[in-house]
């Protein structure tokens, strides 16, 4: 059987409780949403967690939320999701790129130290495919600056650094609700803070979005049952895996990034949260944790198997915890061997992040950042694969090398 790059499933219910919420008329605006804003707090340990309606749109609320003026400069890291410094630039923002290390594929701190100044007003860190970055020595360089810091956690719902949840480092942590996401309420996102008056000011500015309508709705549910599909083993073994194959080889993986153009785009984006994703939400809570804990087992065998062989992303300590959203190895082959692990009935996903200095003319140089975008490629590693299934699928990669 060929496995998958990603297992995307539809939230537990989701077409049920759509209907039923419509029905009972508590679709868009109910109790839930405060609900899952209170247990989301609680469970990462912010001061106030405030429901938005993607991670992109969260990022363009915190912005205003922080009173940071246009020409601000704000630091991100050079290896990432374009959308983030596109957000910046566009909004009118200073900005400056650090490179990234190639453990963590996070932002190197002592690099930080060489590009922030005074003139700082906001630092963004990352952390990548469920491995938090430095964030602790981050977290101090930026408060001896007097900047604000921003932690995109789209990837990282549950992961730590000494036992402290990320989101809970600086002024404020971003997380995504997106299908392949480790919450998954087809879209949507959730913004923690550290400051009560902060979380205040971003929750009136998110329920000023526009209400989004029924045809929002059929959209997310067709477009989540539609890579729910794909992505199920039995059809994609049917066609999907046959279809990989037979592409033009050379061309660009259109399915491996969720980005593709140069611009930012908000389609979809804004609006306002509904009570019908956080009722999604707060079922997801429940369920993840013995996701996560499969998620990691199969992480942590494969790195343990072929972690003499390949050069895998890792966390920078033994205190670190990470959620292993994706498995991610560094390989200077990338294509060929992408190639011939799909030949072995191994789909692989690429190009996720992007080298976002090249973006920007004279943006600088981040030699890991442009190694990283070249050799980055994930294993999949699913929750639901077994340790027997993941061992076979080492055995093949093992084959392969
Ligand atoms: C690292 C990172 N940051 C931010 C985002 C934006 O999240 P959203 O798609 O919910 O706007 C993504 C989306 O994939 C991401 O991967």
């Amino acid at each position: 059987m060929a496995i998958a790059r990603q297992r995307i499933h539809l939230p537990q219910g989701a077409w049920r409780t759509a209907l039923t919420s419509l029905l009972r008329g508590d679709l868009w605006d109910g109790p839930q949403i405060t609900e899952f804003e209170k247990a989301f707090a609680d469970y990462i340990g912010a001061t106030d967690a405030v429901s938005v309606p993607s991670g992109r749109g969260g990022f363009k609320l915190l912005f205003d939320g922080l009173q940071l003026e246009p020409g601000a400069e704000i630091i991100c890291s050079a290896f990432g999701y374009p959308i983030v410094p596109f957000l910046v630039k566009s909004l009118g923002y200073d900005l400056k790129f650090v490179d990234c290390e190639t453990h963590t594929l996070g932002m190197d701190p002592e690099k930080l130290k060489d590009t922030i100044s005074d003139k700082t007003a906001a630092v963004i860190a990352t952390h990548l495919y469920g491995v938090p970055c430095q964030i602790d020595k981050i977290a101090e360089i930026t408060k001896a600056h007097g900047a604000a810091l921003i932690e995109d956690c789209a990837h990282c719902y549950g992961a730590a650094v000494n036992e402290k949840k990320v989101g809970t480092f600086g002024n404020a942590g971003c997380f995504s609700f997106e299908t392949s996401k480790v919450i998954n309420t087809m879209g949507g996102g959730m913004v923690t803070v550290n400051d009560k008056e902060l979380g205040e000011r971003l929750r009136t500015a998110a329920r000023e979005g526009k209400q989004n309508n029924n045809k929002w709705l059929v959209k997310r549910l067709s477009k989540t049952s539609f890579e729910s599909l794909v992505t199920n083993p039995v059809l994609f073994n049917l066609g999907v895996y046959q279809a990989l194959r037979l592409m033009p080889k050379g061309e660009e993986d259109r399915f491996a990034s969720g980005y593709h153009g140069d611009e930012v785009s908000m389609t979809g984006k804004m609006g306002r949260y509904t009570n019908y994703q956080a009722r999604l939400g707060l079922r997801g809570m429940k369920t993840v944790g013995d996701l996560v804990a499969n998620r990691k087992r199969n992480a942590e065998r494969l790195i343990d198997r072929l972690g003499g062989q390949l050069h895998f992303q890792k966390p920078a300590s033994d205190n670190v915890y990470s959620n292993f959203m994706l498995v991610t190895v560094l390989t200077p082959e990338l294509k060929s061997f992408a190639d011939r692990l799909l030949r072995a009935g191994i789909d692989t996903k690429h190009l996720y992040m992007r080298d976002c200095s090249r973006m920007f003319e004279g943006a600088g140089d981040f030699p890991n950042a442009v190694r990283a975008e070249k050799e980055v490629l994930h294993i999949p590693a699913h929750p639901h694969l077994s340790l027997g299934e993941i061992d076979r699928l080492a055995d093949k990669i093992q084959k392969v090398l």
